[in-house]
């Protein structure tokens, strides 16, 4: 590893990351009526950040958002924007990497580039970014701009060539491509982390895989239950095999964590069942971008059923689709992390319904379980 990267978490020790995703966002990473779910808060955000900071947890990560997901609750209706949200973070705190999710239709690589330079200054080299290419339409009408649906990766993977060569430095170069064609370009200063700063990449189907393989140091992607991991894993190794380079899989999680298992299964079925947002969960799903297709045109399904759903046969939908439950004790929950570790990922993100309440016991309780198990060191 290059030492400009000593200070970002993303490249340390620790054999299983952690970080805090979707804090930016009202409700967070669920879509439930219950009111105790998160505000989005600023004030809060900080203070639940510095806790996270100071646990040793790796990273912030924000969802990008630019409309509401409607129903009584509008989850997402009210959310910080990434690159802002995170410079203030980064210079609120000493040690936790910073995302930022940029949509790339939306923000030039040049812009991007600058920004992010920018804030790895204020950090010391603890940015990150993570591309998303888009999928509701709906988000991108308030920009006027059209998502094009069957070549989003292929835009995105030039917004990167671009980016990280201009972060690179060196000397000024045009760029005469397929969707970007630029005069003169430089940036000033370019990044502390070299060549660029750590990239994450959110994407579950075979385009989104590919494009990961190619451009990202982190794929963060879904998986509902335990037994998916296996095929997951293999499946994506398959993309990153052509590329001869190294890609972690992280995945995204939510915890409940309790002292008695029956405690923290009743707060799950109580925000997730009893206060679900049916209509959020209807207008995620009418807008949920394009059929997802492997290489033989077959449709593949995305994660959704987890064994709470399973067993029950009820809907959860008040639980955001994809997000796999880590519900129950500070034993369980280790154990679950463990087990996934074992199994070849590299991380989880970790969402709480109200994460400053609820994020001192996670750090008290499951993170010396971590280093007993010799998933994570002391912070
Ligand atoms: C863990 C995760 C986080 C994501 N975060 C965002 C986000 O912040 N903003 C956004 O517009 N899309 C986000 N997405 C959506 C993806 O970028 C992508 O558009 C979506 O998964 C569909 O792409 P696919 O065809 O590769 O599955 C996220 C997806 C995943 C799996």
């Amino acid at each position: 590893m290059d030492a400009s990267r000593a200070n970002n978490k993303l490249f340390g020790p620790n054999r299983f990351k952690l970080g805090v995703f979707s804090a930016n966002c009202d409700g967070g990473l669920t879509m439930s009526l219950a009111p105790e779910r998160w505000r989005a808060d600023w004030d809060d955000i900080v203070a639940m950040t510095r806790i996270a900071d100071e646990a040793g947890l790796e990273f912030i990560l924000p969802v990008a958002k630019w409309r509401g997901f409607q129903g009584k609750a509008n989850i997402y209706g009210r959310s910080f924007e990434t690159l802002t949200h995170g410079a203030a973070l980064g210079a609120l705190t000493q040690h936790i990497a910073i995302f930022f999710t940029v949509h790339v239709p939306l923000v030039t690589p040049t812009f991007a580039a600058k920004a992010i330079a920018t804030i790895d200054h204020v950090t010391h080299g603890r940015a990150g970014l993570n591309i998303v290419c888009g999928w509701n339409q709906e988000e991108f009408d308030l920009h006027g701009v059209t998502i094009d649906q069957d070549r989003r990766y292929e835009h995105g993977l030039e917004w990167f060539r671009v980016w990280s060569r201009l972060l690179e430095g060196g000397p000024e170069f045009d760029w005469d491509g397929e969707f970007f064609h630029l005069k003169r370009l430089q940036t000033d200063p370019v990044s502390v982390q070299r060549p660029w700063p750590v990239v994450m990449s959110a994407g579950f189907s075979p385009k989104g895989r590919d494009f990961a393989a190619q451009s990202a140091d982190v794929l963060f992607t879904t998986m509902s239950e335990l037994d998916q991991a296996p095929a997951l894993l293999a499946n994506i190794s398959t993309h990153v095999a052509r590329y001869d380079r190294r890609v972690d899989i992280y995945t995204m999680s939510h915890v409940v964590c309790r002292r008695t298992r029956r405690e923290a299964d009743e707060f799950y079925h109580y925000f997730a069942e009893e206060m679900a947002d049916a209509e959020g969960q209807s207008y995620y799903r009418r807008q949920r971008g394009p059929v997802v297709k492997d290489a033989a045109g077959n449709e593949i399904r995305r994660p959704r059923v987890n064994r709470f759903m399973r067993a029950s046969g009820k809907r959860y939908d008040g639980a955001y689709p994809g997000a796999f439950p880590l519900v129950g004790t500070p034993d369980d929950i280790a154990a679950d992390m463990a087990q996934m570790c074992e199994m070849g990922l590299s991380g989880t993100s970790v969402a709480f319904l109200d994460y400053l309440k609820e994020i001192p016991f996670f750090v008290q309780e499951v993170l010396p379980r971590l280093r007993c198990l010799g998933l994570r060191h002391a912070a």
